[in-house]
């Protein structure tokens, strides 16, 4: 893979950088920078060698927001940054051939030209009249057939960033992990993930299924799950009872669970209670898994020399996030290399001051998890 220290030329060079640029924003503030630093490296790469920057990336699913507060924030953390309110056509030319050498110029949200997410070939020459050289370092959206990320690679000479690089190192090495090994897959939607467990449960000494993800399997393995939240539909519920056939594979022993009714509740913690998981009732509802389990798992993270962790342990929008904290104090402990990914499970362990703990930390939800299934992603494999 071709990285931008392979580009021949810096020095006033128009070079079109894809970044991963999808951070929260509310009321007009960006509440979490943690992408910002990480695209750092590369921008500040090319700005030093007098490049003319120009970043573009999409922020929101539907394509109404504005990078503008992104634009400020990442002002904050690197100089010479502006921002212009279009993404193509003439006046968006003229703003990129007024850039100075060593400037960065921020594009509006590429989501609001529809063109992005419907793969217009159009749209993707639009992008590439506007520079001479293409770098992608959105590992995040590697795995979306995006204009972006599949087409405008094609128009342009392309480069990985120093970010997508990293990612691409460390994501392969977690595919060939140091035995003994644990792998932890969280969050919900089996369909999502059951390549992923595949072949984790080919490389991986333990996988652990977590989050609402592991009521599926603990349905197949014939205990109540009550009125828990359940994704598996006919075709996956007999995948799922040949995964968890598997001795590999490490389900929950215990749950936080509540009575459905409770669900509307402002406060629903005080009707939580710790349940085995032959004792969840037909009325409840699991929503985090309980201290027998977060036990269990902190023994097999002592033990483990890798570990890979992807998705929340608990129902996150709920506010139950003991489960979570507590696993990610036991890989804070121990002497594992540790490999991480997923937006809300990051956010966990960031607010909890345990980043720096952790060996890597994949900016991809996600497009981590089809890396780990394929090895490379759509917008990885366009960069020859
Ligand atoms: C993410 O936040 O996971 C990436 O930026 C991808 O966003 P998307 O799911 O809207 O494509």
């Amino acid at each position: 893979m071709r990285t931008i220290r392979d580009i021949p030329r810096y020095e006033n060079v128009p070079i079109l950088v894809r970044c991963a640029l999808n951070v929260p924003v509310e009321n007009g503030r960006v509440m979490n920078d943690y992408r910002l630093r990480r695209a750092l490296p590369t921008i500040q790469f090319l700005a030093e060698r007098g490049a003319r920057v120009v970043l573009i990336s999409h922020i929101g699913e539907a394509g109404t927001e504005t990078l503008e507060p992104v634009a400020d924030a990442l002002s904050k953390l690197t100089p010479r940054v502006s921002f212009f309110g279009e993404t193509t056509g003439v006046r968006a030319r003229d703003a990129v051939r007024n850039l100075m050498p060593g400037n960065i110029l921020m594009l509006e949200n590429l989501r609001r030209n529809r063109g992005e997410v419907m793969n217009d070939p159009s749209f993707a020459a639009e992008l590439a009249s506007l520079a001479d050289v293409f770098v992608e370092d959105s590992f995040d959206t590697c795995h979306r057939q995006h204009a972006s990320i599949v087409s405008l690679p094609k128009l342009l000479p392309s480069y990985a960033g120093l970010q997508l690089e990293e990612e691409v190192r460390e994501l392969s090495e977690a595919l060939v992990p140091k035995q003994p090994s644990l792998a932890v897959i969280g969050g919900a939607k089996f369909s999502t993930k059951e390549a992923v467990l595949t072949t984790l449960l080919e490389r991986y000494t333990h996988v652990f299924v977590g989050g609402a993800l592991a009521n599926d399997f603990l349905k197949a393995a014939g205990h109540g799950v009550g009125k828990s939240l359940i994704d598996a539909e006919q075709d996956g519920a007999s995948t799922i009872r040949k995964l968890t056939g598997n001795p590999k594979l490490v389900l929950p022993v215990d749950s936080l669970v509540v009575p459905a009714s409770a669900l509307g509740s402002a406060d629903i913690r005080p009707y939580a209670r710790v349940a085995t998981i032959d004792q969840v009732r037909p009325d409840e509802v699991i929503l985090d898994h309980g201290p027998g389990t977060s036990l269990l798992l902190a023994r097999l993270a002592e033990q483990s020399k890798t570990i890979l962790w992807n998705g929340p342990l608990g129902n996150y929008e709920k506010d139950f996030v003991d489960a979570t904290n507590a696993f990610a104090r036991s890989i804070a402990d121990s002497h594992a290399r540790s490999i991480i990914g997923g937006g809300d499970t990051i956010a966990a362990i960031e607010a909890l001051g345990l980043l720096p703990k952790f060996s890597f930390v994949s900016t991809g939800g996600g497009a981590m998890l089809d890396f780990l299934v394929k090895g490379t992603l759509p917008g990885i494999s366009v960069l020859g």
